[in-house]
């Protein structure tokens, strides 16, 4: 019975996000009823869940969306055996997604109203970190509002948690490393400037005192 409850919610899962047409062709839906794949993990709203590890993507721009997901379809980003929460972003990405879906629902992403996250970082000292984010301001600007000619996406706004764990992904080579990842690769090296895990907490805390 169990299993049968399962496989209905699959392919009812499913039916939401791809959509053969009796012709054969497959139809690109909206980006919105293609959100709602998404909506378990990073809310119906965008801004994610702290307890599953999912960020908050309320409002990024399309073009850093899609090149995210562009990059967990290829295995760039999200496919070392130690990314355990890309891991678990990554079939939604890979299974279900075509180039179209992918453009349509980076551009519904985009349109959701920019929440900004709760501070959790505990023992981070945001006047040290201030500091830090000279190095940072370059490319993801002076209020961490990101810049899309430079790749470098908005910062301000997410979460402190994630951002700290991208940083030491960043820094292991576990996010960044692999060589289809240009971008990523232009990072990894900033994240290599943070001596430690302290330091990146601190930036990071520096980085939450911008507004969204
Ligand atoms: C099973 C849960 C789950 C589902 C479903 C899911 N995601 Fe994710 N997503 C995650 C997790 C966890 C991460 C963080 C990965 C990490 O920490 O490295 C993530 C990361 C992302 C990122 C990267 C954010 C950034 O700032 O770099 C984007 C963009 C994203 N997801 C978009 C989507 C979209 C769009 C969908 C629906 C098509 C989706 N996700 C479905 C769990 C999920
Ligand atoms: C040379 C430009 C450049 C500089 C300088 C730079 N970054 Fe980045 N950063 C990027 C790019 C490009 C990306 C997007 C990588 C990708 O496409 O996956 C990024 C991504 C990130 C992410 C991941 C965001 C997310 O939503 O997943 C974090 C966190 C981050 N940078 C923090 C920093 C911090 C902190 C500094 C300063 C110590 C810094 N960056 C300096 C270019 C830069």
């Amino acid at each position: 019975m169990h299993r049968l409850i399962t496989f209905a919610l699959l392919v009812a899962g499913l039916a939401t996000v791809g959509c053969i047409r009796p012709d054969g062709a497959k139809k690109t839906l909206p980006g919105k009823e293609l959100f709602a794949a998404c909506a378990s993990c990073h809310g119906e709203n965008g801004a994610g869940q702290a307890n599953i590890a999912a960020p908050n993507i309320a409002g990024l721009p399309a073009w850093y969306v899609e090149a995210q997901l562009a990059k967990y379809r290829s295995g760039a980003r999200g496919a070392h055996p130690e990314d355990l929460e890309g891991l678990r972003m990554r079939p939604m990405s890979r299974q279900m997604m075509d180039e179209g879906e992918v453009k349509a629902v980076a551009a519904y992403v985009a349109t959701l109203a920019p929440v900004k996250s709760a501070p959790s970082l505990k023992d981070a000292d945001a006047a040290a970190g201030a500091g830090s984010y000279a190095t940072c301001l370059a490319c993801h600007g002076d209020k961490g509002q990101g810049n899309q000619a430079l790749n470098a996406p908005p910062l301000a706004g997410q979460y402190d948690w994630y951002l700290v764990s991208q940083l030491k992904k960043f820094k292991s080579g576990i996010r960044g490393a692999n060589p289809l990842d240009v971008t990523g690769g232009q990072m990894r090296p900033m994240s290599m400037t943070l001596p430690d895990e302290q330091a990146m907490k601190n930036v990071v805390a520096h980085i939450s005192t911008f507004n969204r």
